[in-house]
């Protein structure tokens, strides 16, 4: 598995935006959901009151007009019973709008108007409180989800025709409903007498409310992914794509030793420094290269048209370097005498040399070899012995010590 940190920078970026604003657009679906919700519930209330409103409404309507025109209600008039009136038309309008209205009571002439469980419940709350005008919940009713309102109605004076004293209520009413098996006469005027029970589904709201959080979701995460969008490729252009071609020019430089590669300029931000920065460097670092290439052929053209034999060495005694006037004297090439140790060039009378390894014997005697010439048998590559003067000296470099010995052939006396 790759981990976080070895991604690159734009994916690294996209990762980390992606996170914050999918974060917010969490957030942000979660409130507008909430947000909705209440919206919705606010709207239903409002609807569910209209509808309650409108019933009673009719009921008041039609009261007084029967009232005004004198109109004598029987039992073949018995539809327009100002309840039974209004319940109908609610009935009939709730058809085609699919919610339900009902008019309840607890004391119920017909038993088509008892109350469901969650009605008598809510009815229970009216008579607790006397000052609460509605209430309304989201339930379940017979497995499905809806919003349930209920207005509580009081008995006013033109109710008591039907539903106070039952001796004086209308023969009609007295036939249809007798007083000994009816429970709904005998109201004091502002006794709560039943209540408006509006039912709304919630999958119809429910469907608002998500249709609703899908476009919005939509709308949201259109703008996100443009934002991602435009980010990436800004990170791109910006950022990636530039140190993308200074880490080319670096690994160019390093592959090839050469210092050519250069970094178009631009513009002053932070990777425009490091680019400038990039550029001078490789400028100073080609200048150094062709000085240090110079002294070199300086110092190589110095040690090889020398007329001293120069040979230098690691305390160990390995050769490292070896002169043209050397390979005269000893009859090596340069090819073959660098890496092979310095004993190989004294001649086996030099006895004091060969009792210790060269090491010790250097340790031990450098100081003196390098106060003085020296006389020393050297060893041709044939074997042949011929006398050499000695000079030394030693230097240090990298932490380790080198010896250099100058070289001269002694003329035969
Ligand atoms: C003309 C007689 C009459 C008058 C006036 C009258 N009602 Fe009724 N009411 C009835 C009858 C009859 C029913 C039974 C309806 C049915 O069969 O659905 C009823 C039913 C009800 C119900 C439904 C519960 C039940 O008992 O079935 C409520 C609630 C109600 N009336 C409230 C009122 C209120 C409030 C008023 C005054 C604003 C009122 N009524 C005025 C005759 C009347």
């Amino acid at each position: 598995m790759i981990s976080f940190r070895n991604l690159g920078l734009l994916a690294k970026v996209n990762i980390i935006v992606a996170g914050i604003l999918l974060s917010f657009f969490a957030l942000s679906t979660f409130l507008n959901y909430h947000q909705q919700k209440a919206f919705i519930l606010e709207e239903s209330v409002e609807k569910a009151r209209i509808i309650a409103s409108e019933a009673i409404q009719a009921r008041e309507y039609l009261s007084r007009q029967l009232q005004i025109g004198d109109v004598e209600l029987s039992h073949g008039r018995y539809g327009l019973i100002p309840v039974v009136a209004s319940t109908r038309i609610g009935e009939l309008v709730a058809e085609d709008l699919d919610y339900r209205i009902r008019q309840i009571s607890d004391r119920y002439r017909n038993p088509k108007n008892a109350p469901d469980v969650f009605e008598a419940a809510m009815l229970q709350r009216f008579y607790g409180s006397p000052y609460l005008r509605e209430a309304f919940q989201i339930s379940t009713l017979q497995g499905e989800r809806v919003f349930r309102y209920l207005q509580p109605f009081r008995a006013e004076e033109s109710c008591l025709e039907c539903h106070g004293d039952p001796a004086a209520a209308p023969d009609y009413i007295k036939e249809l409903f007798p007083q000994d098996r009816d429970q709904a006469y005998n109201y004091r005027i502002g006794e709560i007498i039943g209540a408006a029970s509006v039912t709304i589904p919630m999958d119809k709201l429910s469907r608002q409310i998500y249709a609703n959080l899908r476009n919005d979701i939509l709308y949201t995460g259109g703008i996100f992914l443009a934002l991602i969008t435009c980010l990436g490729l800004l990170t791109r252009i910006a950022i990636t794509q530039p140190l993308n071609q200074l880490g080319g020019a670096v690994r160019e430089v390093m592959h090839t030793g050469r210092f050519e590669e250069k970094i178009p300029r631009r513009g002053g931000d932070e990777i425009g420094i490091l680019i400038d920065g990039f550029n001078e460097m490789i400028d100073n670092l080609q200048e150094k290269t062709e000085h240090l290439e110079e002294s070199e052929k300086r110092f190589r053209l110095l040690t090889e048209t020398a007329r001293d034999g120069i040979v230098a060495f690691l305390s160990n005694g390995q050769i490292i370097m070896f002169n043209r006037q050397a390979e005269r004297m000893f009859g090596f090439s340069k090819m073959e005498i660098i890496g092979v140790s310095i004993e190989r060039l004294i001649h086996e009378d030099c006895a004091s040399i060969r009792e210790v390894s060269i090491e010790s014997y250097l340790e031990k005697n450098a100081a003196e070899l390098m106060r003085k010439i020296h006389k020393i048998p050297g060893r041709r590559r044939d074997g042949a012995r011929f006398d050499l003067e000695l000079s030394m000296s030693v230097a240090e470099s990298d932490g380790h010590l080198f010896y250099t010995a100058i070289l001269r052939e002694r003329e035969q006396s």
